[in-house]
């Protein structure tokens, strides 16, 4: 079965936020479970909305230290969090067009993509700025 894992590198050096990012990769790794299982539609509906409302909570605690820190690069931050959050609606919007095994494990790959692409590219620029206001 599919196990995407968080490492070491993908830490920002705060804890909170690591949490999260850990928990974000666990909810996927369920979601991914249930695709493998076939379990029910409603259940894989479920988790995908459960999915789309952790994201919704995680860019709020990340984009409120922005605020909170002026952060330098919170506009080009905010505007990736909201890429993303549309492109999910699109992509969400296509659910019927195909089953929901497919449409499932589509949506899994590009969320798991994105992520660390995201954890990489951009939650690491803050890093700096969070641990120099005495988050950690
Ligand atoms: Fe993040
Ligand atoms: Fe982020």
């Amino acid at each position: 079965m599919k196990n995407f894992e968080w490492i070491p590198d993908y830490s920002v050096n705060v804890k909170l936020i690591d949490d999260q990012h850990k928990y974000f990769i666990s909810l996927l790794n369920e979601a991914y479970g249930f695709v493998a299982e076939k379990r029910s539609s409603e259940d894989i509906l479920n988790i995908l909305g459960k999915i789309h409302d952790y994201a919704v909570l995680h860019f709020k605690t990340e984009e409120e230290y922005f605020d909170k820190f002026d952060f330098e690069g919170t506009a080009e931050h905010k505007a990736a969090h909201k890429g993303l959050l549309s492109q999910l609606d699109k992509l969400i919007a296509k659910k019927d067009s195909t089953d929901v095994y497919t449409f499932g494990a589509e949506l899994l790959d590009f969320l798991e993509d994105w992520l660390v692409h995201h954890l990489d590219y951009m939650d690491k620029k803050y890093v700096k700025c969070f641990n120099d206001h005495g988050l950690y």
